[in-house]
């Protein structure tokens, strides 16, 4: 195990605990603040992985063989990214090298207090035990929603099956043909997604290869759900579509892709600086249909629109993410759900007034919980009589929860993709 790989790691989980960003924002901040190589970057990213999902069962494993030993941050963290990656399979080597290597790397920041208990670790190696490695609440609401055995199971599968690469062609840049010959020329091997045509699985690729494609602007990666969405937007190539919290823009290049380049989007977002970016990526990508607007959707827009259809995929608790993000589980809390049902449904209802008679709305989240979602289309249609929940045309998914049969959920362990969630809404007069 690369000792330096084990020092950017804590550098980073140090920088998250004391300004709290998350995991992948410290790890590159700590990777440009000193001369660390990229494959130990690549390596850390590897053991950050892994200590976010077992970091649980390493804490209660050392809990239990350490009983009553207070030990301060620096060791405790240490013992426990040790024991995650026992617990994850990682191969550590022999611990006494690691060991004496940390101890030789760290000179006076060595954390004195965790030298007597590493010796426990080699223990670990022929008795590991896994514990549930997720926090307590998101447990118990699994079971409360999907029920105990499919909960076990979904939380499993995220833990030990790695995400899908999902990508679309970018042919408002070239076509089809030409873009899969250049990919197979860089053993880059796409295959169709069976269930949604236009969207690619990535089977083989060095990740070099990979970014060439992108930094080319010949293929967009992106998660199933968003090309879902777009689908269930279903835009027509005249169509003056809304794209509301459109940052950084993936699903408004899919709708611009699916109309190529015909019709008008309208992209929204509150934040200058995502703005921003997304206008660049837009140019980048040859999206020509896209007006940028920086404003509050929960407040009526600064320009009149009547659209055919309105995206609104507002900001969410992140639920559905923890597969892609397994640190995110210990990230989110119960009370996020809660302050972000209350602005999602606000911004809901600002953006219906935006969808033409006969027009629709499609709403979207990558959360699986019910406040985020059923909770808020059920407030919704108490209070927009014009508005019906309609069945989308192409069907993926799970049908939603508490009665919704034409919403659709999407879960990692069924459907290979983000946790996700989306309903379809046709405003009738
Ligand atoms: C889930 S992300 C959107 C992802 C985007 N639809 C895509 O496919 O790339 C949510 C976005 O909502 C924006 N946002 C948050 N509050 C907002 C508000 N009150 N009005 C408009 N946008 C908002 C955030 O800046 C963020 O870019």
């Amino acid at each position: 195990m690369d000792t330096q790989a084990i020092l950017l790691s804590i550098e980073a989980l140090k920088m998250c605990r004391d300004t709290g960003i998350s995991p992948s924002s410290a790890l590159y901040f700590a990777f440009k603040r000193k001369r660390y190589t990229t494959r130990e970057l690549r390596m850390a990213r590897k053991i950050l992985h892994i200590y976010s999902i077992y970091r649980r069962s390493a804490s209660i494993y050392l809990d239990k063989i350490l009983p009553d030993t207070t030990l301060d941050w620096m060791s405790k963290t240490l013992l426990e990214l040790l024991a995650s990656c026992i617990l994850g399979r990682m191969n550590l080597g022999d611990i006494s090298t690691l060991v004496s290597r940390l101890r030789q790397s760290m000179g006076k920041n060595w954390p004195e207090q965790s030298e007597r208990f590493l010796g426990l670790l080699r223990y670990m190696y022929s008795r590991p035990r896994r514990e549930v490695n997720y926090p307590d609440w998101f447990v118990k609401y699994l079971e409360k929603i999907i029920g105990k055995v499919e909960a076990e199971h979904y939380m499993d599968f995220q833990d030990n099956v790695k995400p899908p690469i999902y990508c679309s062609l970018n042919t408002l840049r070239m076509d089809k043909e030409n873009i899969l010959k250049i990919a197979e020329e860089k053993n880059v091997i796409l295959k169709e997604d069976s269930r949604l045509p236009g969207i690619y699985i990535v089977e083989t690729s060095s990740t070099k290869d990979l970014k060439t494609l992108m930094n080319q602007g010949l293929i967009v990666v992106h998660d199933f759900s968003s090309y879902y969405a777009v689908k269930v937007l279903e835009p027509r190539l005249e169509d003056i579509i809304l794209d509301v919290c459109s940052a950084p823009g993936t699903k408004t290049w899919l709708t611009t892709l699916e109309m190529r380049n015909n019709g008008i989007i309208f992209s929204i977002d509150s934040s200058w600086k995502r703005i921003r970016s997304q206008r660049k990526r837009m140019t980048f990508l040859n999206a020509k249909i896209v007006k940028l607007i920086q404003a509050d959707a929960t407040k009526s827009l600064p320009i009149r629109i009547e659209a055919d259809k309105v995206l609104v995929d507002p900001p969410c608790s992140s639920t559905g993410l923890i597969w892609r993000e397994p640190y995110y589980r210990w990230m989110i809390r119960p009370r996020h759900i809660r302050m972000f049902a209350n602005l999602q449904s606000n911004i809901l209802w600002s953006s219906s007034r935006n969808v033409k008679k006969g027009g629709y709305l499609v709403y979207s989240t990558c959360s699986i919980t019910v406040e985020e979602n059923e909770y808020v289309i059920e407030d919704f249609l108490k209070t927009h009589p014009d508005f019906e929940l309609v069945e989308p045309s192409i069907d993926v998914g799970s049908t939603g929860l508490r009665g919704l049969v034409e919403a659709r959920r999407l879960y990692p362990h069924s459907n290979m993709c983000n946790g996700f969630f989306i309903a379809l809404l046709k405003r009738r007069y």
